[in-house]
């Protein structure tokens, strides 16, 4: 089958600066990616790079297959893959429907299907459809940058470290629900999670990423706090 994102010996950063470095890193349908790695190693800014946001300086992202290293974030949007960035950054002034209707602009015509969809994996918005998304609580927000995400009819979420700041009761519900979109819907995930015991209830691979370099892949179940700590040390 062929992944729907594969990434080869990547490089980028901003403007002359190299940040992350020789990644190779690989999607399927379906599956479930951890990204993780401590304060700094470059994984917003991979992130950043294969939705577009930032030019990568040199290597190959194929999506479905084909050379994408050069197309806009719309287009990689058309395509299926779909950035939710850090620091949950919904529409502050909108309401929760306004958010999800901007949302839906990559499929317009599934707008109705996609926001009953998100509605049942995050009911709590369906509580809070005419609230502003800036009077809601971190985890609310959260829920919501994530539904947003969702319609756009992804075929992989690419979410960037949504439990950051959260208690951990929420954190369980979003877990939870993270664990539906990739087993209900059957969209890949690629997650940046700073805690890797976490990433495992939705991943079954990681990578780690440690000053920019992918040091460790591996199946997350077997993964060790004392790997991780090995690998962030350098050893
Ligand atoms: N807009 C920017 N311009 C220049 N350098 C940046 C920018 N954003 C991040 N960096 C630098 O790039 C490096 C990697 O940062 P990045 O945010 O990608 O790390 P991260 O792994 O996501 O960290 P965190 O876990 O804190 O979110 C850091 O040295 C950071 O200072
Ligand atoms: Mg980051």
């Amino acid at each position: 089958m062929v992944d729907i994102l594969k990434i080869e010996r990547l490089k980028g950063g901003y403007g002359g600066s190299e940040i992350v470095r020789d990644i190779d890193l690989a999607v399927a349908a379906g599956e479930g990616v951890a990204l993780v790695g401590p304060n700094g190693a470059g994984k917003s800014t991979f992130l950043k790079i294969v939705s577009g946001l930032l030019p990568a300086q040199s290597g190959a992202i194929l999506v479905h297959g084909e050379d994408a290293s050069r197309w806009t974030s719309a287009a990689l949007v058309r395509s299926g893959l779909v950035h939710v960035p850090e620091g949950r950054q919904v529409f502050p002034g909108l309401s929760v429907e306004e958010n999800l209707w901007l949302g839906g602009y990559a499929a317009p015509h599934r707008r109705r299907e996609l926001r009953e969809q998100v509605l049942e994996i995050f009911p709590k918005l369906g509580q809070r459809l005419r609230q502003a998304a800036d009077t809601m609580s971190g985890g609310e927000q959260q829920m919501l940058a994530i539904g947003r995400g969702l319609m756009a009819a992804p075929r992989l979420l690419m979410i960037d470290e949504p439990t950051l700041g959260l208690a951990p009761v929420v954190v369980d519900s979003l877990i939870e629900a993270l664990a539906t979109v990739r087993e209900r819907l059957g969209i890949a995930l690629l997650m940046v999670e700073q805690n890797a015991m976490l990433a495992k209830e939705v991943c079954h691979l990681a990578y780690v990423m440690v000053g920019g370099k992918i040091v460790l892949k591996g199946q997350t179940e077997s993964l060790t706090q004392e790997d991780l700590m090995k690998a962030y040390a350098g050893h």
